[in-house]
């Protein structure tokens, strides 16, 4: 997997900074390497300058600051259309007036390509994308799942090294757009093409990415492969923002090399926790647990701290059952446990200890 360091990127967004109306920041030092055929994803929260970062890269808005580099090459002074970038919106944005047919063969035609080579190319997009049969067909003629694939074809149609996606499954059901996730990695990873897609929804980001670039307020929060993200959250954003996540607050108490002590606020009680992002006894903290790593009653060894929890709620999901726990005054706490034949399914009102081992309790910035 290419580590994407600046020396051999692909693409690369070195100490960029957008400002629209000349005061704030939209977008707060970005500095990020993608390598070539890559597929990253930029994740984030709603108005923390995705789009703005794409839009940059594709060449519709100027950085204020830094530098943009394709390949090595400085692109800033670069017109979109000269970038060779092809790009997939949420809204298809499709050409209504012209048949699928002439949809894609506009990029070609642009490009001085001659009618012999555009048929060919436009067969082989169009049959990538299973939509062999649609070449005559107008944009309002089809169904949005269909319109997607041709807007997916008419940005590789021209086989370009990089593609650009901004939400392009947002507008489609679920069962299609998992279809699409599917077939969008597949063709990248086949033509070894490198993809920069935007995304607010996590699962799609988790599954078809290599890396996760995750945004909030304008800034990387943390860039890293999906299992990372979500095992190794180096902040209290980042843990809550992937996947299902327990929090309690506190402070720190002991701290020695890859181990603390924090103290909860509430209960005062104690548990024992992975210093990720804390400093020094005394400082306060928030600890991060996964609901599937919480175990109950459990048996970790002489030293281990264990909590009192109260049972609030059992739900049975078939496959995982869901336990909603009263724990250090809060009643938030969720514990996922598998649907094995021998595991317990606890009722309201039933007290429980409950623990971890410390490595997969993280203490984060509070
Ligand atoms: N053309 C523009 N002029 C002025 N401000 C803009 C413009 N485009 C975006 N912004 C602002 O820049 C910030 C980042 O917007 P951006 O579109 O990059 O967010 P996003 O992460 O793509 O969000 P979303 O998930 O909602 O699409 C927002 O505060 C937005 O209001
Ligand atoms: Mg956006």
């Amino acid at each position: 997997m290419p580590d994407g360091t600046n020396s051999e990127a692909f693409v690369a967004f070195d100490r960029v900074q957008k400002s629209y109306d000349g005061e704030t920041l939209v977008v707060k030092d970005l500095n990020l390497a993608i390598g070539k055929g890559e597929f990253l994803t930029m994740l984030g929260p709603s108005g923390s300058g995705k789009t703005t970062c794409l839009m940059m890269l594709a060449g519709f808005e100027t950085a204020t600051h830094g530098e943009i580099r394709l390949d090595g090459k400085e692109i800033n002074n670069i017109p979109p259309h000269k970038r060779g970038i092809g790009m997939v919106f949420q809204n298809y944005a499709l050409f209504p007036h012209m048949s699928v047919g002439e949809n894609l063969s506009f990029p070609l035609e642009v490009r001085n390509i001659g009618k012999a080579e555009r048929e060919q190319k436009i067969k082989r997009a169009l049959d990538m994308v299973q939509m062999g049969d649609f070449a005559g067909r107008r944009p309002a003629q089809m169904s949005g799942g269909q319109q997607q694939r041709i807007a997916l074809a008419r940005a590789l149609v021209f086989e370009p090294e990089l593609v650009l996606m901004d939400e392009p499954l947002g507008a489609l059901d679920k069962q299609l757009r998992e279809t699409l996730q599917f077939e969008i990695t597949n063709l990248a990873h086949e033509l070894g093409i490198t993809v920069v897609y935007v995304t607010h929804d996590q699962t799609e980001a988790l599954t078809m990415s290599d890396r996760v670039a995750v945004f909030d307020d304008g800034r990387i929060q943390q860039l890293a492969a999906p299992d990372a993200l979500y095992e190794q959250p180096q902040n209290s954003f980042v843990a809550q923002f992937i996947g299902e996540n327990n929090t309690l607050r506190g402070a720190v108490t002991k701290l020695s090399g890859d181990q603390c002590v924090v103290k909860l606020d509430g209960t005062g009680e104690e548990i024992d926790a992975l210093p990720v992002n804390v400093g020094k006894v005394g400082d306060k903290t928030v600890v991060s647990i996964r609901p599937e790593r919480v175990e109950f009653n459990p048996d970790l060894g002489p030293d281990a701290h264990t909590l009192d929890a109260e049972v609030k709620e059992f739900i049975y999901m078939g496959d995982v059952f869901r336990t909603r726990l009263k724990v250090a005054g809060r009643d938030d706490f969720i514990v996922k446990t598998r649907n094995r034949a021998d595991q317990v399914r606890l009722s309201p009102g039933q007290k429980v200890k409950i623990g971890w081992l410390p490595q997969d309790c993280r203490a984060l910035d509070a």
